[in-house]
């Protein structure tokens, strides 16, 4: 029987979901986007290539797998024609093996100017969005008046869809001098691409099911992590979709069946970037190392990454809400060089320690952090293939995670390239 996986990640995005992904996608048949846009970045390190992959399924590098965008993604067709061309570019052949729903919300350029506005607008408080027009086009879905893929093969629709955005954003696009609110642009730039998006447009959700029905498995990707999510996440600072497992059923169009197991990718330490809530954050030497070590800066937006320690009770939230059934340690490498490694195991709130996320997320401003101290290991752990090969405080370190999460560890990641991989 073959077995449907869903990756998400377990903590605020970039915990290395591209590389689990494109490893599990060597067994799967099919790997279906679910939700998010291009602010995904997944980096895949295969020798010394690498592909950075921002709407397209990371199954793509593997030769023959089928991947699907699915209704829940929001989709910028610029941006996917040149990640496409990218693909060409670098000898990958897609054509024929990459589908989209018709149902998927489109981000065009008018989103993005929009997003600069209100990013501006918040002044201080901005939320350090990744600027892809996620938000605006997420907000016009839910509104019932976003513009769809299905729309560009029928042009009178989408020009009468067009004339009503001028109406109902004209705050935003009367008078403006920026390219992006020339409607009339969009109108014909979405035209040149029609060739190009008509033969990719399927229905996912019946294609999903035939292919399971068939025998083949599904490779389910999630993008960003579950305290992005909109609903559970660290709300207003988080990303406007369902990063968690139910966002993979309503974003392709499947039955909760047809997935069999949840890996969460946890990296072995917490990043974040933009703003918004980070009770282990390092704001200091420690901090430092690990984004210079652990390369964290953004694979979209090129920002630094935030860094800081491991956070259990951040963890027990995501595995709790996932329904995680194993996780995906990855980036252990990077805590090679330190002398002590710090686990956040509870939070101090109001003098009481609570060990689950407080009820109130913004809360998680004013908790402190209760820490339990490892020995490092201080012996280079990149590239190890096997669990025996750790060295033994690294093993604690990852026994005590998983043992504390009641979970079990499918992998852990030692480097960036998929051989760097230890398969437990
Ligand atoms: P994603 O958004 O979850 O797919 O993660 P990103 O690709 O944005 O960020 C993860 C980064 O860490 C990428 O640059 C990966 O190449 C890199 N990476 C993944 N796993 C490992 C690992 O085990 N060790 C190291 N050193 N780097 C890793
Ligand atoms: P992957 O899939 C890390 C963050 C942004 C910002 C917030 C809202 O690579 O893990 P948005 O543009 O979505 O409206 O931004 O969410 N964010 C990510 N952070 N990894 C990502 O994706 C992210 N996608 C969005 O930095 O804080
Ligand atoms: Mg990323």
């Amino acid at each position: 029987m073959a077995r449907n996986k869903i990756v998400v990640g377990c903590q605020w995005g970039d915990e290395g979901k591209g590389k689990v992904v494109d490893l599990l996608a060597a067994e799967a048949d099919i790997v279906a986007r679910f939700q998010g846009g291009a602010n995904a970045g997944h980096t895949i390190v295969i020798g010394d290539r690498q592909y950075i992959l921002h709407l397209i399924p990371s199954g793509i590098i593997h030769p023959g797998k089928e991947c699907y965008i699915g209704n829940g993604v929001v989709m910028d067709p610029f941006a996917l024609k040149e990640e496409l061309d990218l693909l060409t570019g670098k000898g990958i052949d897609w054509r024929g093996r990459l589908f989209v729903s018709p149902a998927t919300n489109l981000v065009l350029p008018y989103h993005k100017l929009i997003e600069d506005v209100q990013e501006r607008s918040r002044g201080a408080a901005n939320l350090g969005t990744t600027r892809r027009g996620i938000g605006p086009a997420y907000v016009d879905k839910v509104a019932r008046h976003g513009i769809r893929v299905i729309d560009l093969l029928a042009p009178e629709r989408l020009r009468k869809k067009l004339d009503y955005q001028r109406i109902i954003k004209a705050t935003y696009l009367e008078g403006s001098d920026d390219e992006r609110a020339d409607l009339n642009r969009t109108y014909d730039d979405l035209m040149g691409l029609v060739d190009m998006l008509a033969p990719l447009v399927v229905d996912v959700s019946l294609a999903l099911r035939r292919a399971v029905a068939a025998g083949k498995s599904i490779l389910f990707e999630g993008a960003q992590g579950c305290l992005l999510d909109v609903d559970l996440g660290t709300y207003p600072f988080g990303t406007s979709s369902n990063t968690t497992v139910g966002g993979a059923l309503t974003g392709l169009g499947v039955g909760p069946h047809m997935i069999d197991e949840v890996i969460g990718v946890v990296k072995a330490y917490t990043t974040r970037v933009g703003a918004g809530p980070f009770p282990t954050e390092l704001i200091d030497k420690t901090g430092e190392q690990l984004r210079n070590i652990g390369r964290e800066f953004g694979a979209s937006t090129g920002r630094p990454r935030r860094c800081g320690w491991l956070d259990l009770v951040v963890l027990r939230h995501s595995i709790g809400v996932n329904g995680v059934d194993a996780i995906a340690v990855t980036k252990l490498d990077v805590l090679d060089g330190l002398d002590e490694i710090k686990v956040c195991t509870a939070y101090q709130l109001d003098e009481q320690t609570i060990d689950e996320v407080p009820l109130d997320l913004y809360r998680l401003d004013e908790v402190k952090p209760v820490y339990r101290t490892f020995p490092g290991w201080r012996t280079e752990t990149t590239g190890i293939t096997t669990f025996d090969g750790l060295p033994t405080n690294a093993r604690e370190y990852l026994g005590f995670i998983a043992d504390d999460l009641k979970v079990k560890i499918a992998l852990v990641s030692t480097g960036a390239k998929r051989t760097e991989t230890i398969v437990v």
